[in-house]
């Protein structure tokens, strides 16, 4: 839906038209003073000086005019202040019926996308046979967030998981499993080809692969001997050397399974499961082309695109896309990605939401793929870059021996305090309190992430995260309850009555925020920013936390009135619901 401010705006850039004045002065904004007004329209003070006259006659002509339109009295009441100010007030009842509409349209009132655009999203980028840690946390939840809240505005959206599954980590894996257990048919040297003469069941678990290759990596570091044995086995693996095929084949599937029940725990999925792997058959032809058409030259044996611009401020250096040993990157990965995306999908728009310290990697992987003709105008490649999670001491998170922090020891960390804090209120019922706190820890781990604009570090501070007061995600999930209860006391008379026009400050502020939630998402879209949603949500909770202790709901005499606030609840419920469903997380019954 239209925004009121732009609703505004046209009806001021008429008055100023009407008055003699160009349109583009009728600019409204919303109000820096809200103790006057709700919204400005400043338009006069820089038309003054434009039409050599006094702003405030510039004002009270305009005014004016625009009170002499029969549709602007319902609208609105303005007043012109010294030197030049119109400030503007919107009619309840106008108020009232904009909510109303918003609420009936089946996606509340966010503008759906005239053209879809279709969107791949790169996230999560976890490593196979690695347990994720804390730092593939903002990658899922920031990643999620977006692929959402793109979706909620009407584009076509893949997710992707872009699995880290080739390369020496499994070598690495391979090298080791070989001495642990050389039996094993993979290492025969006439392992069979075809894949179904190997046994349904993998020769290790999630466990032991999880402690196999931080074992295998710190082994390599200091035998010079074993490394060169594990790179081997990753160039064998890479000719598809059956055993070696099929056990790196068992590595995935154990491993994709835990991964999936870890996503699952942070109500994150992905739309594609593919890996770096897939691009591997499309590197050679790939890497013909560049030389042949010029676009790729050898330079100190490596293969490299030059992608520095005449405007770099910092040296962009070239891109590599091959190592003087001939073998690829995870440049070259990605750039064979594109192609196959390219391929496949033709998307619109690819977003890959990665650490900010890959931002100089993308600007070259970016600009090579453009420069190849990989990809064309009409998609745009962005990289949403985001900074570091910090621990309180402001480094980053660790666990408290000092060691890299799995982020399932996180999740049991804060679900823990959680389920401490939701024993003491006697609200929910023993048996449920387990449940209760997952979904509570969710949210406080995502909003303390997602408040925070994506691009900067910030302290993950779990006695804050998870506290019921300000701003974090149990407020959130906690005013929703509140919500619940009213309507759920209410009962039955809680009928779909009209919205009435708001008839104190607190009841109209909280409609003004309602009004606002469309044209917010829009905006969080176009600008790829989940933190807008918070902050929205945030306002929204707080004024009707406000609306609430100033109000008598259920005890409410008037049968309309009463009726007209439990609607008000259902709207907000609704849109509160709608926001961190876009989030990624949910509410409980009770908390
Ligand atoms: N697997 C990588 C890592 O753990 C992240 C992958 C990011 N995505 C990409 N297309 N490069 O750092």
């Amino acid at each position: 839906m239209k925004k009121i401010q732009d609703i505004l705006t046209e009806r001021f850039g008429a008055a100023f038209e009407a008055a003699g004045y160009d349109a583009s002065y009728g600019q409204v904004a919303l109000s820096n003073r809200p103790d006057l007004c709700e919204y400005q329209c400043n338009g006069a003070l820089s038309a003054a000086k434009k039409y050599h006259k006094a702003p405030f006659m510039i004002a009270d002509e305009v005014l004016a005019k625009a009170m002499e339109e029969p549709g602007n009295a319902g609208t609105f009441r303005a007043q012109v202040v010294k030197p030049g100010f119109i400030n503007i007030i919107v009619e309840p009842a106008f108020l009232a019926d904009y909510v109303e509409k918003a609420s009936c349209d089946p996606f509340l009132g966010i503008e759906q996308a005239g053209e879809p655009r279709r969107i791949i999203i790169d996230y999560g980028g976890p490593n196979v046979a690695k347990p994720l840690h804390v730092g593939h946390l903002r990658a899922a939840v920031i990643g999620e967030a977006i692929k959402r809240l793109c979706r909620a505005c009407g584009h076509e959206v893949i997710g992707d998981v872009h699995l880290g599954d080739w390369g020496l980590q499994m070598g690495l894996i391979i090298r080791e499993l070989r001495e642990r257990k050389p039996d094993l048919i993979y290492f025969r040297d006439d392992a069979p080809e075809d894949l179904s003469a190997y046994p349904e069941e993998a020769p290790f678990t999630i466990g032991e692969l999880e402690e196999i290759y931080p074992f295998a990596s710190a082994r390599s570091k200091e035998d010079e001997q074993y490394k060169a044995e594990a790179m081997e086995a990753t160039h064998q693996l890479q000719m598809k050397r059956p055993g070696y095929y099929a056990l790196w084949q068992q590595i995935i599937k154990v491993s994709v399974a835990d991964l999936k029940r870890n996503y699952e725990r942070l109500n994150v999925d992905f739309d594609l499961w593919k890996g770096e792997s897939d691009a591997e058959p499309i590197i050679p032809g790939m890497v013909q082309r560049l030389k042949d058409e010029g676009i790729a030259h050898y330079d100190q044996g490596a293969l490299v695109i030059d992608v520095a611009e005449e405007t770099d401020r910092k040296t962009v250096p070239p891109c590599m896309v091959l190592k003087s040993d001939g073998a690829s990157l995870y440049n070259t990965t990605d750039m064979a990605t594109i192609v196959e995306r390219m391929d496949l999908y033709h998307p619109d728009e690819i977003i890959y939401v990665v650490d900010k310290r890959q931002s100089l990697y993308f600007t070259q992987v970016f600009r090579a793929v453009r420069k190849a003709g990989i990809v064309g105008e009409d998609t745009k490649l962005i990289h949403v870059g985001f900074g570091t999670m910090n621990g309180r001491d402001g480094k980053p998170f660790k666990t408290r021996a000092g060691g890299v922090m799995r982020l399932e020891s996180l999740l049991d960390e804060i679900k823990e305090e959680m389920v401490r804090k939701i024993r003491e209120n006697k609200n929910v019922r023993e048996e449920d309190a387990e449940a209760t706190a997952e979904i509570v820890s969710l949210s406080a781990i995502k909003y303390g992430d997602l408040s925070n604009q994506a691009s900067k570090d910030y302290i993950f501070d779990t006695e804050k995260f998870t506290s019921f007061e300000g701003n974090t995600g149990p407020y959130i999930l906690y005013t929703i309850v509140r919500i619940k209860s009213i309507l759920e006391r209410a009962g039955e008379d809680a009928e779909d009555a009209p919205l009435l026009a708001p008839a104190t400050p607190e009841e109209k502020d909280l409609m003004l925020d309602l009004a606002k939630f469309g044209p917010m998402i829009g905006d969080a879209c176009e600008e790829l920013a989940p933190h807008r949603i918070c902050a929205y949500i945030y306002q929204t909770a707080n004024d009707f936390n406000r609306f609430y202790h100033a109000t008598r709901i259920l005890t409410e005499e008037d049968p309309a009135r009463r009726a007209g606030y439990l609607r008000l609840l259902k709207v907000t419920r609704q849109i509160l619901e709608k926001s961190i469903d876009i989030l990624g997380f949910g509410a409980p019954d009770h908390m």
